[in-house]
């Protein structure tokens, strides 16, 4: 699939203010810092779609992008961030989980994972829980630039490894990308593409 038109809509803190129409949608979630936001520009082609930073805790807000005209593309706050109060982070937790709970225009949504990390408890939860409630997700690794190229594949052999060895029975489809270099924007708008 190619993105011809992508444009923000509307960011809210609560899922039934989210935008009405029945379009599908695709939802970007992982721990702070992970690159949503940028892996976003990355795939729409749009510098500053939406906002990124090097400081963890930038998306404070459930962000509706309606690309093509067609589906919508959802940028959300990143999870275990420390250093945000625990009012806030309940706050967070809450609305983010109300999203996946209730949004029914939700098609997929793709959990990001730092490729450099080893598997973390926050992020395997999370799965988990995504999983008990019959959220369809796939996993995305990013910023693959950052780890040489003969460690990518054993590093997602031994993180995928670890998902049968838990609750899991076979693995999600998952995704090995750069907003760096670009890698993986093709397999990945493909993979939507085959969904809408
Ligand atoms: P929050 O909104 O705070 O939850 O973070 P986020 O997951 O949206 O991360 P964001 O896209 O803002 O990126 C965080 C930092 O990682 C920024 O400094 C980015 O430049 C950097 N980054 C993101 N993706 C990549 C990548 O593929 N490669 C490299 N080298 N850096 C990246
Ligand atoms: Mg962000």
């Amino acid at each position: 699939m190619r993105i011809k038109n992508a444009t923000f809509v509307v960011s809210n803190s609560r899922v039934d203010l989210c935008p009405k129409t029945r379009l599908p949608e695709f939802a970007f979630i992982g721990r702070s810092n992970v690159g949503k936001s940028s892996l976003i520009n990355m795939l729409t082609d749009r510098k500053q779609l939406a906002k990124t930073s090097g400081k963890p805790g930038k998306t404070q807000l459930i962000n509706h992008f309606l690309i093509n005209q067609q589906w919508h593309l959802v940028d959300l706050p990143g999870y275990g961030y420390a250093r945000v109060s625990k009012k806030d982070k309940k706050e967070f937790q809450r609305y983010v989980t109300d999203y996946f709970i209730e949004r029914e225009q939700l098609v997929n949504a793709f959990v990001l994972i730092d490729i450099r990390h080893t598997p973390q408890a926050i992020d395997l939860e999370f799965m988990e829980w995504m999983g008990a409630q019959g959220i369809p997700f796939s996993i995305v690794f990013t910023k693959a630039d950052k780890l040489a190229e003969s460690k990518i594949e054993p590093t997602i052999n031994a993180y995928i490894n670890t998902l049968l060895e838990g609750a899991w029975e076979s693995a999600p489809p998952f995704f090995i990308t750069s907003s760096s270099s670009r890698m993986g924007k093709d397999a990945l708008l493909d993979y939507i593409g085959t969904l809408l």
